[in-house]
């Protein structure tokens, strides 16, 4: 396991349309995501295992959460860790819309 005294830093990469977590600027993990007019739909997020179970999942996705908030979108959580996170965070129920088929044929179209 990987141990560093910096703080991570969560950045929007709009370009490659995910958030990443940076530890000793090194990319730690992301959060990908699509936008679906006004849902940023959240379809995968993945930790590299050197930096597993130490809550950089959790302060990534609460980075990106407070991001969609403040940039007046809604959140769908497609993706099963973001689904979890989202159950223990009701402060985002208000910004949050549920995972509809029609959302998941969209995304399947987008994904290729
Ligand atoms: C899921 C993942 C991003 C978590 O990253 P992390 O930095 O280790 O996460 P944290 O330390 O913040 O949180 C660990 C929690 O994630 C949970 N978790 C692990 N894999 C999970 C998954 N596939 N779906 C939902 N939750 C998951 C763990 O059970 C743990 O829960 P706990 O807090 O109740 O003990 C990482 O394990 C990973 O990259 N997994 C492989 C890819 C994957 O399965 N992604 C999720 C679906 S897209």
């Amino acid at each position: 396991m990987s141990q560093s005294s910096a703080t991570p830093v969560v950045e929007r990469v709009d370009a490659e349309n995910l958030y990443e977590i940076l530890v000793d600027g090194r990319r730690a993990g992301v959060t990908a995501y699509r936008d679906h007019g006004e849902q940023r739909v959240f379809f995968h997020t993945e930790v590299d295992t050197a930096y597993a179970g130490q809550g950089l999942g959790a302060q990534l996705v609460q980075h990106a959460l407070d991001d969609v908030r403040a940039s007046g979108k809604r959140i769908v959580p497609v993706c099963p860790y973001v689904a979890k996170f989202l159950k223990r965070h009701d402060e985002f129920a208000d910004i949050t819309d549920q995972v509809t088929p029609d959302v998941l044929r969209w995304l399947e179209s987008q994904l290729g």
